[in-house]
């Protein structure tokens, strides 16, 4: 196969792909989910698998997923008929692309009701809400939120309009436009939060907190979840990244990009937990609230410190903008295919994205109040949705991603593609990717199953 160009545009500048990458890792899983699921698993043992799964699945995994869309150079959909074309194998191949661009925006449902909380949470910041409050009441906001379902509603809808509006403009414009700012300040917002929690004494019981490890406290389920987790926050398994992939250029080096992509996820990861179990400590609050963790957390260091109201809003403001080039990189598989193959307009195709992913939302957003009741396989819509598609979907992509790399396709053209000059580095990289993570996902998987 030639080399190929994208119909949709490359990266203007060479750091435009790890930034974008990076936008589109560090999200909510990093802030909101990583930190509340540490919390319900006890911790350390927790955070130990985590960083494993990060380290011998999830970066050798994001390699292999930008290899694919930098040779395909068009949607995860077609790059994956295409590259199972030269390889002479079955066409089904394409099912990795069409597992993604389902899972994007089924992701993308429950992922921008949750958005919105934080959107609303700008403005109960901004508007001073929060000012010389008792810590009770505070976290007793959120309630108020969760139990409001047209206001859940109306800040979903925000959401998705503004994650439609970036992708309907394309990579240029859209995409790169807003990482290329918001992603630096959101790090220094979360080294400033990090500087006041080391000033509390709940600091340490932080640390022992998130690393301490034992054991006892792990359970399959948890094993599971964290496996799931280093898909969903490195945003693997579902063609996001192969999408971003076929936008990159060739010079770039893909070892050191996955490296850096992968160290800083890492780190905002667990600097948010730090931050948070600060204040969990601090204030005898449960590290195991679920969901409703972070907001029902930051808010009170916001209102105990100086200039409190003008920071917290801004730490808002910034979780937003890191959902928000997540939730594009979401969309960007099923409407770079529909650009492709059906001949859409950009901006129709991200609409469509978007009512699609829309309308499961208020069924997510329902499910946390009036909906309560309706359950599938005894969870409720919001969190059967984040399961299938962050312990299933993704993980079961990322397993046939490795297959067909590492199994499937002519290993001279991985050689070539992976451009990893040092060949024990790339021995490594092979063996994580035909071994240890098909079998690591497989195993992580049917022990669930037959629990
Ligand atoms: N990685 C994003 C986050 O951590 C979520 C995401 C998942 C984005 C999958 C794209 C694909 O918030």
């Amino acid at each position: 196969m030639s080399e190929q160009q994208s119909i949709h545009g490359i990266w203007t500048k060479r750091w435009t792909f790890v930034l974008a990458a990076t936008g589109s890792a560090v999200g909510l899983g990093n802030i909101w989910k990583f930190p509340y699921m540490a919390g319900e698993n006890g911790g350390g043992a927790f955070v130990l698998i985590y960083l494993c799964f990060i380290a011998a699945i999830g970066i050798p995994v994001m390699l292999a997923e930008i290899l694919l869309g930098r040779r395909g150079r068009a949607s995860p959909i077609n790059s994956m008929h295409k590259l199972a074309d030269e390889a002479q194998a079955t066409p089904f191949w394409g099912g990795i692309g069409w597992l993604g661009a389902v899972a994007g925006m089924l992701i993308l449902s429950f992922y921008s009701v949750v958005a919105g909380w934080a959107v609303s949470y700008v403005y109960l910041m901004a508007s001073g809400t929060f000012t010389g409050q008792e810590a009770e009441v505070i976290s007793g906001e959120f309630g108020n939120l969760v139990s409001d379902p047209a206001k859940l509603v109306d800040w979903h809808t925000v959401f998705i309009a503004m994650t439609v509006v970036v992708v309907a403009n394309g990579i240029h414009k859209g995409l790169e436009m807003a990482v290329q700012l918001l992603m630096p300040l959101l790090f220094i917002m979360l080294l400033l939060l990090l500087g006041y929690s080391m000033t509390q004494e709940a600091f340490t019981d932080s640390l022992r907190f998130l690393f301490k490890v034992d054991f006892g406290k792990l359970t399959e389920e948890a094993v599971l979840s964290a496996l799931g987790h280093s898909f969903f926050t490195l945003s693997l398994g579902m063609g996001a990244i192969m999408a971003y992939g076929a936008y990159m250029s060739r010079q770039q080096s893909l070892a050191a990009t996955v490296v850096t992509v992968g160290v800083l996820d890492t780190l905002v990861a667990i600097v948010a937990g730090m931050v948070i179990f600060t204040i969990v400590f601090a204030n005898g609050l449960e590290p195991g609230a679920g969901p409703s963790l972070m907001f029902q957390t930051l808010p009170i260091a916001f209102s105990q410190m100086p200039g409190g109201v003008v920071l917290g809003t801004m730490f808002f403001v910034l979780v937003v903008a890191a959902a928000w080039s997540s939730a594009i990189s979401l969309a960007e598989p099923a409407v770079a295919w529909a650009v492709e193959t059906l001949g859409m307009n950009r901006g129709v195709a991200a609409l469509i994205v978007g009512v699609v992913a829309w309308v499961l939302g208020v069924a997510c957003a329902l499910s946390l109040n009036i909906w309560s009741d309706v359950k599938i396989f005894d969870e409720t819509i919001f969190d059967f949705l984040d399961k299938l598609t962050t312990n299933i979907m993704l993980p079961l992509g990322g397993l046939l991603i490795c297959i067909f790399v590492a199994w499937v396709m002519d290993r001279a053209i991985v050689r070539k593609e992976v451009d990893i000059d040092h060949p024990t580095i790339y021995k490594i990289w092979f063996f994580l990717v035909r071994f240890v993570s098909p079998v690591g996902v497989a195993v992580v998987m049917l022990n669930k199953l037959m629990e």
